[in-house]
C-alpha cells in the first residue's frame, strides 16, 4: 500500500520521504502510530534544528572569544557566611516555607545515558544503607519541612517519553515516598527529533517510529505551561518555584537561606553555584555583561581564557551552574506569553537506528546530533539575577557515570552523603566512628537543629555512632 499523499507532501519539503522506507511493512497499527507521529512532529523546529547543524560544521559558536573582555562573574551571595544577611535572610526563607508560597519541580526527564541504568534515574537505590532512591531522598526533603513547619510544599515532577510511565508507576507503588498523591503534579516534556551527523536527516529508531530525544531540561517552561502546571502552583498560591535536578541527592533547592536571599532582592530569578576549582571541569559558568546574567558552557568558554585567575587566585569565571534555580511565577508567564523561545543547543550522541537494509544498529561512537534547551537561558530574560554561592560538599554530589567512574559515578555520591553526614553530625556534637557509615534520614531531619536535639536527647550513649546508622529526627 502506497503511502499516503498527505504524509509524502508533508515530509517532501524538508527531503524526509525516506522516513516511509518501510511502509510497505508495517501492520496497520503500525502504519497509524508512524503516521501520527510525524503529524505531531513540529517541522518548523526541525528546520531550526538542521539549521543548527549546518551552523556547528561550520564551526559558528554563540560567544565569539574576542567578545570576552567585557565578560565577568557577577557578585555572588555566599551561603551560610553567619552575617546580619544570613539571619535576615534564613528569617524570610523560614516564613516562605511556614506559609508555603513555594512550589518545587523535580527535573527527571532526562535518559540518563551515561549511568546506563535501564530504569528512570530518580529510581536508583542511592543512599549509604537504607538504599533509598534518588525520588525517596529527594522527595523526603518536603515530608521532613511539613514535620517543621506544618506546611505542604506543592512539587512538579517534570518526566519525558522514556520516563513518564515508569516513573509514574515507581511513584505510585512507593506511595509517592510519603507525600500525599495531589501533592504532586505530573507533567511530561516535548521531543525532538535527532539528526544523522553524515547525511544531516532524521533517524529511525523502529521501521515505525522516527529517533527522537527529550527537548532538554529547557522543555519544563513550555511543559509546565501546556500541562496545566503553572496553574496548579498558582492556586494554591505559589508566587516563587524552585527548580532542581533528580540526579542530586544533596540539592537542596529549598534551602532556606537560599530563598531568603532570593526572596529579599526581589529577582524574578536565583541560582545556586559552586565555586569552579580546576579550568577543566566541565560546568557551565555563570557570568555577567552590560547588566545581562548568562550561563557560558564549558564548551563555549576557549581554555586560556577558562584558566584565567583573579588576583585573589580564583578562577576568573569561577561560578559553575549546578542546575538549581529559583522563579518568580510571573516572570515565567511573562516570558511564556512573550513567546520568546528559548535557544536550541546541540550535542553529539549516540543514537539507535535502522540503516538502509533495515538492521537496528547500536553505534559505539557518536553518530547523530540532538538538540536541548536548558532553563538557564531564562537567566539573560530576567531583569536581575541573584547568584548564590555554595559549597559543593553541602549541596552538589551529581549521579551521571556508572558505578567504577573516578567521578560522579554511585560511589562518588555515596561517599559525599557519608562525609556531609558525618560532618553535620561532628558539628551537632555526636562522633562518628572512623570508618562507619552513617545516613541522615531526609524524610525526617531539616537541618542541624534536628541533629542538636538528636544530641542532647541522649539516644547515643557518649554521644559516638560506632557502627552504620541511619540518623531520624526524634
Ligand atoms: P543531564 O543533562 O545530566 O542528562 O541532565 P541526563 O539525562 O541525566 O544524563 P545523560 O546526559 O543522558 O547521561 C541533568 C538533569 O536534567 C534533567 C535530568 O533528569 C537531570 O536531572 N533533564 C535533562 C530533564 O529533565 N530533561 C531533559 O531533557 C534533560
Amino acid at each position: 500500500m502506497p503511502a499516503p499523499t498527505t504524509l509524502l507532501s508533508l515530509l517532501e519539503p524538508h527531503g524526509e520521504q525516506h522516513l516511509l522506507a518501510y511502509w510497505d511493512q508495517l501492520s496497520e497499527e503500525e502504519r497509524n502510530g508512524l503516521q501520527s507521529q510525524l503529524m505531531a512532529i513540529d517541522w518548523s523546529e526541525v528546520t531550526a534544528c538542521k539549521k543548527l547543524v549546518e551552523a556547528h560544521h561550520e564551526k559558528k559558536s554563540i560567544v565569539k572569544p574576542q567578545g570576552f573582555e567585557n565578560i565577568a562573574t557577577p557578585r555572588c551571595q555566599k551561603l551560610g557566611e553567619q552575617d546580619t544577611a544570613t539571619s535576615d535572610a534564613l528569617r524570610r526563607g523560614h516564613e516562605c516555607l511556614r506559609t508555603a508560597q513555594v512550589g518545587a519541580i523535580l527535573m527527571a526527564g532526562g535518559q540518563g545515558t551515561r549511568l546506563g541504568f535501564n530504569e528512570p534515574k530518580g529510581t536508583f537505590p542511592i543512599a549509604t544503607i537504607s538504599k533509598a532512591t534518588l525520588f525517596d531522598v529527594l522527595l523526603g526533603q518536603l515530608r521532613a519541612i511539613k514535620k517543621r513547619f506544618g506546611s505542604r510544599i506543592p512539587l512538579g515532577i517534570m518526566t519525558s517519553a522514556s520516563t513518564d510511565t515508569a516513573t509514574r508507576k515507581f511513584l505510585a507503588e512507593a506511595n509517592f515516598c510519603g507525600l500525599d498523591a495531589d501533592q504532586i503534579f505530573f507533567f511530561c516534556q516535548g521531543n525532538l527529533p535527532a539528526v544523522d551527523a553524515t547525511t544531516g536527516s532524521l533517524l529511525l529508531d523502529a521501521c515505525d517510529h522516527v529517533a527522537v530525544a527529550p527537548d532538554g531540561h529547557g522543555g519544563m517552561l513550555q511543559a509546565l505551561i501546556e500541562g496545566g502546571g503553572l496553574d496548579w502552583f498558582r492556586q494554591q498560591d505559589c508566587r516563587t518555584l524552585v527548580s532542581f535536578q533528580v540526579d542530586n541527592p544533596l540539592a537542596k533547592p529549598l534551602d532556606p537561606e537560599f530563598l531568603g536571599y532570593h526572596l529579599l532582592s526581589g529577582s524574578s530569578l536565583s541560582t545556586q553555584v559552586i565555586p569552579k576549582i580546576d579550568p577543566e571541569e566541565r560546568v557551565g559558568v555563570v557570568t555577567e555583561s552590560d547588566g545581562v546574567t548568562r550561563i557560558i558552557e564549558y564548551s563555549d568558554l576557549p581554555q586560556p581564557i577558562a584558566a584565567e585567575r583573579l588576583p585573589d587566585g580564583r578562577l576568573r569565571f569561577f561560578a559553575g551552574s549546578i542546575g538549581i534555580h529559583a522563579f518568580e511565577t510571573h516572570f515565567l508567564e511573562d516570558v511564556a506569553s512573550s513567546q520568546a523561545s528559548l535557544p536550541l543547543h546541540i550535542a553529539h550522541k549516540k543514537v539507535p537506528f535502522i540503516n538502509e537494509h533495515g538492521r537496528f544498529i547500536k553505534p559505539s561512537a557518536p553518530n547523530a546530533f540532538k538538540f536541548e534547551r536548558f532553563i538557564f537561558d531564562l537567566m539573560p530574560l530576567a531583569d536581575s539575577v541573584t547568584v548564590v554561592e555554595i559549597d559543593p560538599a553541602e549541596g552538589f554530589a551529581p549521579l551521571k557515570n556508572p558505578s567504577g567512574a573516578s567521578q560522579d559515578s554511585p560511589e562518588t555520591v555515596r561517599q559525599a552523603l557519608n562525609a556531609y553526614a558525618i560532618r553535620h553530625l561532628e558539628q551537632a556534637g555526636i562522633i562518628v566512628a572512623s570508618g562507619a557509615h552513617v545516613e541522615i534520614d531526609t524524610a525526617s531531619v531539616f537541618d542541624d537543629e534536628d541533629l542538636r536535639l538528636i544530641a542532647t536527647s541522649g539516644v547515643f550513649p557518649k554521644n559516638r555512632i560506632d557502627g552504620p546508622h541511619i540518623i531520624r529526627a526524634i
